[in-house]
């Protein structure tokens, strides 16, 4: 028999899944790690951390399936994007990885621009400088840590160091990459033109091959450490976005989906290179080969709802969650909440600003609150929403994904607020299952990545949207967009304290 493991390196956990040839799930498992903020604004995870949970979880799918590991036609990974791994010339990591949702580097973004120029970033990597993208993050370290940038040999995103962990190879792939800031996207390779202007060595850089290629197998030391065999091929696999919309078979124009995982994403296929000129949206190379992506981020989705239930209501599970705020009306008793706990990508790319709950009342119950953090995370998805389809980007047909997904709850505010009907692909692997369907390409067991999609995947029935509901929020959504701009210049004034 031969079996596909698809391993995602998440912010909060590393899922591990293994799948037959038809994609049925046959074992899975997941380990936890920390997300240290030591600073506010600031994020940093122990790679370490994630090759332990990679270890831990490989080894517990192969005893759960009893699948011998030589049956393991191939490895896919994907992972959280944008984080910066160094590691010296013997392998040694240098510092704790600065992630995704990091917002440390406003200065060296500014810096990145005047450097390369405004608009020619933009046509060349598809988006402005970004305090989440990799690339500023080099340029900090630079900065304020130069023995350790003096030390530094490689530059691996969070997947790519497993990759390295299980091959041994100094390899990452195109969808990744395009969030490293260093990527000419439209051409898929590094930008010899701003990493001269950032001056940035590009033997720094790993290589980068196409999501579905082969790029390296298990090495011995990998194969004793988790029990793989030696040999068994690993594919370049996908950022965890591009992923998703692999397991979700969002591969082909005109579809598109909304994650909400720690952060909300909604992402749409483009065949062709579309670039908003003001970068509130990314553009980023997709896993099928020679197609792209255009997505739209919320930094704090899920993750609103987990700061709120660890500080206020850690009693309650989230399905008894959503149950208390579906009893609440829309609008939450009047009472919005902007989910800018990390700052905000899409549409105010604005490290400063902060969440807010406005409107709080003496009357206001705790229930009233959870509601109000589940619609402003949906309001902020349909930000994005509203800037795609601005480009002419068609987002008609909706799949949804993530940890909020699953909610029937959250699905219909997206549904009423996005006007179209919202779906679930029946497996909810997400990143786990398009990685292993990218293994699957690369092992030769499936033609394309759209073929393996359209022959194997199923979708549950949609959930329309109510025309009522849609009408009931349209007047807090407006309050809601009011209170960004309202808010930006007190935001700078905070940060400024
Ligand atoms: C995408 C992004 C997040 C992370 C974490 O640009 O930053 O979706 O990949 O999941």
């Amino acid at each position: 028999m031969k079996t596909l493991l698809g391993i995602d390196l998440g912010t909060s956990a590393t899922k591990t899944v293994l799948f037959d040839s038809e994609l049925n799930v046959l074992a899975s498992a997941s380990a936890e790690y920390p997300l240290n903020q030591p600073h506010n604004g600031w994020a940093e995870q122990n790679p370490e951390d994630w090759w332990n949970a990679a270890v831990k979880t490989i080894g517990s799918v192969l005893q759960k399936s009893g699948i011998g590991a030589e049956n393991i036609a191939a490895v896919g990974i994907s992972g959280q994007m944008h984080g910066l791994v160094m590691m010296d010339g013997d392998g040694n990591v240098l510092r704790p990885s600065i992630i995704w949702c990091d917002q440390r580097t406003a200065a060296e973004c500014a810096d990145i621009t005047e450097r390369v120029g405004a608009e020619r970033l933009v046509e060349i990597t598809a988006n402005p400088a970004l305090t989440g993208f990799t690339a500023s993050k080099i340029m900090w370290v630079k900065k304020h840590q130069p023995d350790v940038y003096a030390q530094c040999r490689h530059i691996l995103l969070p997947k790519d160091y497993l990759r390295y962990k299980l091959t041994g190879d100094f390899a990452t792939e195109v969808s990744d990459a395009s969030g490293m800031q260093l990527l000419d996207v439209p051409a898929r390779t590094w930008s010899g033109e701003v990493l001269d202007k950032l001056d940035i060595d590009p033997a720094l850089l790993a290589k980068v091959y196409e999501s579905p290629e082969v790029t390296g197998t298990v090495s011995g030391a990998a194969s004793r450490a988790t029990g793989l065999s030696v040999k068994t091929a690993v594919v370049g696999g996908a950022g965890d976005n591009a992923a998703a919309a692999v397991g979700m078979g969002v591969v082909t124009d005109g579809r598109a989906f909304t994650t909400i995982g720690t952060s909300g994403v909604v992402f749409a296929h483009t065949d062709d290179v579309t670039i908003d000129p003001d970068g509130r949206v990314h553009t980023f190379c997709c896993a099928v080969p020679g197609a792209w992506h255009v997505m739209g981020v919320t930094q704090a989705a899920g993750l609103s709802l987990k700061w709120f239930r660890e500080q206020f209501c850690e009693d309650l599970t989230y399905d008894g969650i959503t149950a208390l705020a579906d009893k609440v009306p829309i609008g939450a008793r009047r009472l919005l909440y902007l989910p800018y706990l990390m700052g905000e990508r899409t549409p105010h790319l604005d490290a400063d600003c902060r969440g807010v709950f406005f409107g709080l009342s003496g009357m206001h119950t705790k229930a009233d609150l959870l509601r109000a953090v589940l619609e402003g995370v949906s309001y902020s998805l349909r930000d994005c929403v509203e800037i795609l389809r601005g480009m002419g980007v068609q987002t008609s047909e909706m799949l949804a994904c993530g940890g909020g997904g699953t909610s029937a709850v959250w699905r219909q505010m997206l549904a009423d607020l996005f006007a179209c009907p919202v779906r679930t692909a029946v497996s909810s692997e997400g990143p786990a299952l398009g990685a292993a369907i990218l293994a699957g390409v690369g092992a030769g067991l499936f033609k394309s990545v759209p073929a393996a999609c359209d022959s194997l995947l199923r979708y549950n029935d949609a959930q329309p949207p109510i025309a009522e509901n849609a009408k009931a929020y349209e007047g807090y959504y407006a309050v809601y967009k009011s209170l960004y701009p309202a808010l930006r210049e007190n935001y700078r004034a905070l940060a400024g304290v």
